[in-house]
């Protein structure tokens, strides 16, 4: 049966091109976002480590707009997805995926919240969020001050596993899963890209 796979919902075979779109749009927005984290983890006075963290803030504040519209997207294809293989291996991975998508809303919720409790506003990309003169609010303050940074490199490990299991299960098990999200359905068996 031909299959047609340019749509932009996803189907058992692959990702359309909305979740693709997301999930490499918000990959290289993670990318720039834990080099900023790195760096000012590192030597925070470093002039390239002034420079990524100017922009945390800001590409911080972009991906927390862009999970809520990955997990939307995610609950209306929740049907039409390629489904987690039988056993231990599939489980893992369902956990896995859920607990990435828990921390990508978490870490920058966290963040935000913390902003507005600390009465200085917030500004990204040069425009106003919210504004600052406001009363600090403490309560809101306290759990980014615990968690934030926490969750932060807990995410980076996550994504790190995800991304070497895909490569796993495209390279070495040889199972084209990579192509499903990159080209939106899986290549033959040998044809790996
Ligand atoms: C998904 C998005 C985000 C990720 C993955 C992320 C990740 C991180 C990480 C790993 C750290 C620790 C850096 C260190 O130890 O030096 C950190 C620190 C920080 N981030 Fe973010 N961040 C995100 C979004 C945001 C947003 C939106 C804001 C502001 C509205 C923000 C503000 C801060 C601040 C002020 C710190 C230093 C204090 C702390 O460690 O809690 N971040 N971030």
């Amino acid at each position: 049966m031909t299959k047609d796979h340019s749509t932009l919902f996803d189907h058992p075979d692959g990702y359309g091109l909305v979740s693709r779109t997301l999930h490499w749009l918000m990959a290289a927005l993670f990318a720039w976002q834990f080099t900023s984290a790195i760096l000012h983890a590192v030597d925070r006075d470093m002039p390239v480590a002034r420079f990524f963290w100017s922009w945390h803030f800001s590409v911080g504040f972009l991906l927390f707009l862009a999970i809520f519209l990955r997990g939307a997207w995610a609950l209306i294809n929740l049907r039409n997805r390629p489904v987690y293989a039988a056993g231990l291996l599939g489980t893992a991975a369902r956990i896995g995926h859920l607990v990435l998508y828990l921390l990508m809303l978490a870490v920058p919720t966290l963040a935000v919240l913390r902003a507005y409790g600390s009465g200085r506003g917030l500004e990204v990309f040069g425009i106003e969020v919210f504004a600052g003169g406001g009363e600090r609010i403490p309560a809101l303050m306290a759990p980014a001050n615990m968690l934030h940074g926490l969750f932060g490199w807990t995410l980076l490990l996550l994504i790190l596993g995800h991304t070497a299991m895909a490569l796993t299960h495209t390279y070495v098990w040889r199972e084209g899963t990579l192509t499903r999200m990159l080209r939106g359905r899986p290549s033959p068996v040998g044809e790996i890209d």
